[in-house]
């Protein structure tokens, strides 16, 4: 046989062995789904729209439970507050394994509390919950670190005296400091280099994140890994905070050192840091960023909210958590904003813990599952508008807050949001009705704020040469 033919036969052999290979394995018995093809799982049923359009386009023919192939990775989708409490909250145990994000594995590799699992999360958890709870490094208490906070960031806002100002780099920088403050126990001022660095590593880092390149790479992380792109550079970022905040827990990994199967290592200590860095500035800050969009977009709202401020707390006083109880209308608005926002809108990967039997399938261990918060966020039988700013959606006829089951923006079960509560906090003190004296935009502004980001521009803040993010 001639040598081309040999190569030909060859080739062909070897992709043979690979159509084998590729073709998703169907494992336990897993909720129905659109047929994967070998390798590249259900690209074709992808939209250009990006991955949650897509998948809620799926629930319509496959019902609040299905499956669908990434690449060569089931993931089984829950829609809907039902199939979400059931599976996060009923079976709680089973569902508390982490699952993977492609773009940022390579750093984490499992450690720190977002990522870890296992006798490992549960340490970590503990640790970071008493961390934030208690006293952080520091004596204050969190609440006083937040009204710190807050106080400055009055101070920078009132500076502008009228002028406009893109607000997004005051809003990281106080998310960052608050955190930096709990687990460093100190803030920084917002023209340090240093901090300037980290607050610019994360907010290019979460972008990259969040774009169309990272739904992407999820699908084909198997093999794109190889090649140059985004996930470089947010593994360049985020090594590099990695190192910045390596030096704070050294004299805790000097403690444990005689334990040698404590995991207050060094690793875990650093990346333990990293994951509240990580899930809380950019989550919080964005939050703050859209608020302040709704709140200008909706005068009248906003209003209402500063007549509450002043009757509760009054202009000389820093709002504190024990004013809460009075003010439903303030907490009802806040509530809006959060479901509103939906900042993680796919929710973020769980897995399951064993082999776990759900609604007639099984899961078998190692599953992947993505709770779509979006789908209970925006679910008309539990919100009435539920596109629009409606604060209505929180309140009972009599003006008192009204809970809603399907308000789950931190998630539910074993792996809820751990910063749920600093979030509230520092959304309350940093409202725009409680930074007041402070430059509200003339009326013409107002009629070209839109909600929708039209652009995204990089450009040099002319204060302090960082990038600046323009969504408006
Ligand atoms: C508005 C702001 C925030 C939102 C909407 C938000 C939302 C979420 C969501 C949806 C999850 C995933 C839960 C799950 O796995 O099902 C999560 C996890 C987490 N969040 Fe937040 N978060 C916010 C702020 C924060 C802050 C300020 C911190 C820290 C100080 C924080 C720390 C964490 C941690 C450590 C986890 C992982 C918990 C675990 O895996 O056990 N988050 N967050």
């Amino acid at each position: 046989m001639e040598l081309s033919a040999l190569l030909f036969l060859a080739v062909l052999m070897g992709l043979l062995l690979l159509l084998v290979k590729g073709r998703p394995k169907a494992r336990g018995h897993l909720p129905p789904g659109p047929h994967p093809l070998p390798f590249l799982g259900n690209i074709l049923q992808m939209d250009r729209g990006g991955l949650l359009k897509s998948f809620l386009r799926l629930r319509e023919k496959y019902g609040d439970v299905f499956t669908v192939y990434l690449g060569r990775r089931p993931v089984v989708m829950l829609c809907g507050i039902e199939a979400i409490k059931e599976a996060l909250v009923d079976k709680a145990e089973d569902f508390s394994g982490r699952g993977k994000i492609a773009m940022v594995e390579p750093v984490f590799q499992g450690y720190g509390v977002f990522f870890a699992n296992g006798d490992r999360w549960k340490t970590l958890w503990r640790f970071s919950l008493a961390t934030m709870r208690d006293f952080g490094m520091g004596k204050r208490s969190v609440e006083e670190r937040i009204q710190e906070e807050a106080q400055c960031l009055l101070e920078e806002l009132q500076k502008s005296k009228g002028a406009l100002l893109d607000p997004a780099f005051l809003f990281q920088s106080i998310a960052a400091n608050i955190i930096s403050s709990i687990v460093f126990g100190k803030r920084f001022h917002y023209r340090d280099e240093e901090f300037l660095k980290l607050l610019d590593l994360f907010f290019q880092s979460s972008s990259l994140i969040s774009s169309f390149s990272d739904q992407l790479f999820e699908l084909f992380s198997d093999f794109l890994k190889f090649f140059p792109g985004a996930h470089r550079q947010v593994y360049k970022n985020l090594q590099e905070v990695s190192a910045f905040i390596g030096h704070v827990y050294l004299l805790r990994v000097e403690k444990e050192k005689s334990n040698p199967h404590s995991e207050f290592n060094q690793k875990n200590l650093i990346l333990n840091t990293l994951s509240l860095f990580f899930a809380g500035t950019e989550t919080t800050s964005t939050t703050l960023r859209y608020g302040f969009l709704l709140m200008l977009k909706h005068p009248h709202l906003t209003e209402g909210v500063h007549k509450e401020i002043e009757q509760v707390i009054g202009t000389h006083r820093p709002p504190a958590l024990d004013n809460w109880i009075k003010m439903p209308y303030t907490d009802a608005v806040i509530h809006e904003i959060q479901r509103l926002a939906a900042l993680l809108r796919l929710g973020v990967p769980h897995m399951v813990t064993r082999d776990t039997h759900f609604r007639g399938y099984i899961m078998p261990k190692n599953t992947e599952v993505f709770p779509i918060l979006d789908s209970a966020l925006r679910d008309p039988r539990y919100f009435e508008k539920p596109d629009a700013f409606n604060p209505d959606h929180f309140l009972d006829a009599s003006g008192a807050l009204k809970k809603n089951e399907a308000f789950i923006p931190f998630s539910l079960g074993k792996r809820i949001c751990l910063g749920e509560g600093i979030s509230k906090t520092n959304c309350s003190s940093s409202s725009p009705s409680s930074s007041r004296p402070s430059p509200w935009p003339a009326p013409w502004h107002l009629r070209t704020l839109t909600l929708h980001p039209r652009r995204v521009v990089w450009e040099q803040d002319p204060q302090n040469t960082r990038s600046a993010s323009c969504l408006v």
